[in-house]
């Protein structure tokens, strides 16, 4: 009997430990969400209306509305949309002959990005004109992409004009240019970012959630071109990512976005490189940081725990931001102004060197005896310091995702800078060319 009482008990014992066990793994199986809330209405795949997945995600959908009225400034950025070109008129000059030069603010929040791109003064909505704004600007501004690009596909897309394309867009950036529908996992949605993986052969279905943490931003926050007539957006990522490669992805297929007037150098403009000034091996990134460790830290509401969607700077929660990895968090945001001020100080005397250099062209190329070959030597180096610094300078931390790369890059644009002054010099024989510090803020138009 006692046998049986004992074999009885052990049985129970068993079956009680699996069920729990089995309680458990499937506890631990539940995403965070799903423990909160059950799914109340099924989301169709690239829904673009991001209020619908709202219903299903309210602490998700409630912050990310945020984005919208957000506008504090940090000293470098912030959201309140202020002009670069009247903080720094160097800029101005800087882009002329391009429309960066009548119209440059800074960035701000996700809910916003329609409006803005509607509203800049860089557009060109002249349907008869062959350089009226094409489509393809719309790439990172919509929720409405990834149902427009599986249905057009992106050639057809980008073919489109401004105009004609925004008849069929009526989201600003929402959940489906991040997330698959039902399952919430993030995703690849830019189809020129997959293409871009894939010619480095990687297959971002493989990468693990960590890494998609951070791709997920490289469906925008990148630098780009649009190749060829069609416009068709493609990222230069084919010789690596680094500054150095994209130079020459770009010599090697002669593209230019404008040419400078008066010194008749072909220009580069650059985008928003975030992901590829991070991604360069900076400390950050090295350690296995994400982008959205910092940009989307995770917050308490009651007993959910969700990534917060209020994307935006840092530095006005570091506590969360930061905080999490770092215990002395007011050190490490000193550490961002110290670094910052730097990169900011020396970006500016870049902007001087550059300068010299386009006054010193402008001279020797309004001079028909001017050595033609010493002025094209120039001239390359003109272009390749103005992407150089126009890299760091788009790139919308000031320095801080990668401090040194930050001021490496500006150096070797600087010295470009110079080498670009003392060719336009000797072009013409004329050593008061090689004066410094010709900018002169009068000049501005
Ligand atoms: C270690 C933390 C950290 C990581 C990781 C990080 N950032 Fe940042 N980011 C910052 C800080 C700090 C700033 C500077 C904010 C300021 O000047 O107000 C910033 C600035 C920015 C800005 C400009 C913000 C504004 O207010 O205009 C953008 C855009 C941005 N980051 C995107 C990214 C992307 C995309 C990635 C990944 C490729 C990334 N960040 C990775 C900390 C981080
Ligand atoms: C679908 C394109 C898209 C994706 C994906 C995207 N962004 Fe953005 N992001 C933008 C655009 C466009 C803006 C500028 C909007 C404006 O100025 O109206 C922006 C602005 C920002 C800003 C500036 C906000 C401010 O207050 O000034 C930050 C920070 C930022 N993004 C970080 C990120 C991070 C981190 C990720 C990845 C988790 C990401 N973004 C993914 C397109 C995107
Ligand atoms: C710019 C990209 C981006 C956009 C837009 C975006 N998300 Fe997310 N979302 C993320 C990232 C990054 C995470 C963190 C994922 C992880 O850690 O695996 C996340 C996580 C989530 C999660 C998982 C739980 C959590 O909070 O970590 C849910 C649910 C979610 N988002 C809902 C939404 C909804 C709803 C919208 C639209 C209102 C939306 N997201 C828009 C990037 C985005
Ligand atoms: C997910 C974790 C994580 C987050 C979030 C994070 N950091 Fe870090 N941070 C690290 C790690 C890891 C290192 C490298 C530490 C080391 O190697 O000693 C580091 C290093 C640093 C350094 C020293 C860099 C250097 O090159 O020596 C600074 C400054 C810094 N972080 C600032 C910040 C700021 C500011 C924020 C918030 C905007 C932040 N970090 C957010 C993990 C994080």
């Amino acid at each position: 009997m006692q046998k049986y009482t004992t074999l009885i008990l052990v049985g129970l014992i068993v079956v009680l430990a699996a069920a729990l066990t089995g309680v458990l793994i499937f506890l631990k199986n539940q995403p965070t969400q799903e423990r909160a809330f059950q799914p109340l209405v099924e989301i169709q795949p690239m829904e673009p209306d991001s209020e619908k997945w709202g219903v299903n995600f309210p602490n998700q959908y409630t912050t990310f509305l945020k984005t919208k009225t957000n506008n504090i400034d940090t000293t470098y950025a912030g959201a309140s949309q202020f002009s670069w070109l009247e903080r720094d008129p160097r800029q101005v000059l800087l882009f002329a002959g391009y429309p960066f030069s009548k119209d440059y603010n800074d960035d701000r929040g996700h809910v916003n990005a329609l409006e803005d791109v509607r509203a800049t003064k860089r557009l060109n909505l002249n349907l008869d004109d062959p350089k009226r704004t094409p489509g393809t600007c719309y790439s990172c501004k919509s929720s409405n992409n990834p149902a427009l690009w599986n249905e057009l596909g992106m050639e057809d897309y980008d073919k489109m004009s401004f105009v004609e394309l925004g008849e069929k867009i009526d989201q600003s950036i929402g959940c489906a240019n991040c997330h698959e529908a039902g399952t919430m996992r993030l995703i690849v949605t830019n189809p020129a970012l997959e293409e871009a993986l894939t010619a480095q052969g990687k297959d971002w279905e493989t990468f693990t959630r960590q890494e998609m943490r951070t791709v997920v931003c490289a469906n925008c926050h990148v630098e780009y071109y649009f190749a060829g007539e069609g416009k068709y957006l493609t990222f230069p990522w084919a010789n690596g990512t680094d500054v150095y490669s994209i130079i020459e992805f770009y010599e090697n297929i002669g593209f230019k976005d404008w040419d400078y007037p008066e010194a008749g150098t072909p220009m580069l403009k650059a985008q928003h490189p975030e992901f590829e000034f991070f991604t360069a091996d900076s400390t950050h990134f090295n350690a296995g940081v994400s982008c959205s460790d910092c940009h989307m830290p995770y917050v308490r509401d009651g007993a959910a725990k969700f990534s917060s969607h209020d994307v935006h700077s840092p530095l006005l929660n570091p506590e969360l931001a930061c905080g999490q990895c770092h215990t002395d968090t007011e050190y490490v945001v000193r550490r961002v102004f110290v670094i910052q001020e730097q990169v900011a100080t020396t970006k500016i005397a870049t902007e001087d060197a550059i300068l010299d250099a386009i006054n010193a062209l402008q001279v020797a190329a309004a001079d028909p005896n001017a050595d033609s070959a010493l002025l094209d030597q120039a001239r390359t180096w003109h272009r390749k310091a103005q992407y150089l610094w126009d890299f760091v300078s788009a790139e919308n931390s000031t320095g801080f995702h990668n401090p040194e790369y930050a001021l490496k890059i500006l150096a070797d644009s600087t010295n470009y800078a110079r080498q670009a002054q003392m060719l336009a010099a000797q072009s013409i024989d004329d050593t008061s060319l090689l004066a410094t510090g010709t900018f002169d803020q009068g000049s501005i138009p």
